[in-house]
């Protein structure tokens, strides 16, 4: 059985009680904390960077941190992040003058490497660097706010990196970031996708909460992922 991954993006969280949001939805059965980083520069937005992370982890926050790089240049800041408890570190192709150097950079500062495809990103920068990665993000809106609607051709680019995946024979996530709901994310595993990013779908308005935090969001996730293959 696949082992899946709910990704909470704290994008969409309180930010002035990120620590207790954060505690909350692990509390509630998420399994990674997605970190979106904007730039105002590769993106038209401006999120948050290493401090806080390094916050995260001396709050008590021992899940792995799934650090969702959108900044250009990449390289000057990837120690920073592993400096500061980052588990996986991912990165735009187009953001990086050296693909291959910077998987490496990544890997060398003891994180976890992988490249993110935004959705008319052609899936091309994988054809030498697949035994430097160990996750695959592929985009289903294009990246800069919470909130936007599912791409359908994403489900498409998933299935053809299920392919490649299996393929290389090696061991690399694959992740899916945008627009996910408790009403796709079914339909989303069923192209062999593991790893699934939320966040309005999870910290967002109308999504139901309750005194113990996320857990009805985190269940209702949890009762689509069991029917996959059924
Ligand atoms: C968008 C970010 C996403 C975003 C997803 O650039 O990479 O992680 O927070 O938000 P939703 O789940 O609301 O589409
Ligand atoms: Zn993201």
């Amino acid at each position: 059985m696949t082992d899946y991954l709910i990704a909470p993006s704290i994008l969409s969280a309180d930010f002035a009680r990120l620590g207790e949001e954060v505690d909350n939805v692990l509390k509630s059965g998420a399994d990674i904390v997605h970190f979106d980083v904007m730039d105002n520069h590769y993106v038209p937005n401006l999120t948050i960077g290493p401090l806080v992370c390094e916050a995260l982890r001396k709050h008590g926050v021992t899940a792995d941190i799934d650090v969702h790089l959108m900044v250009k240049p990449v390289d000057r800041i990837v120690p920073d992040f592993a400096a500061a408890g980052a588990t996986y570190i991912t990165f735009h192709p187009e953001a990086s003058e050296h693909i291959d150097r910077t998987l490496q950079l990544i890997r060398n500062e003891g994180c976890k490497a992988g490249l993110v495809f935004n959705p008319a990103t052609p899936l091309s920068h994988l054809d030498y660097v697949m035994d430097k990665i160990d996750m695959i993000l592929v985009m289903s809106v294009n990246p800069g706010f919470g909130g936007q609607s599912f791409i359908p051709a994403a489900m498409d680019k998933l299935r053809e990196c299920k392919q490649r995946i299996d393929a290389s024979g090696y061991d690399i996530r694959l992740e899916i970031d945008g627009g996910v709901k408790a009403e796709n994310i079914r339909e989303v595993a069923e192209t062999g996708c593991d790893t699934f990013v939320a966040g309005s779908g999870i910290f967002g308005k109308g999504v139901a909460t309750d005194a113990n935090g996320y857990d009805t969001i985190l269940k209702a996730f949890r009762a689509e992922l069991a029917k996959v293959g059924r």
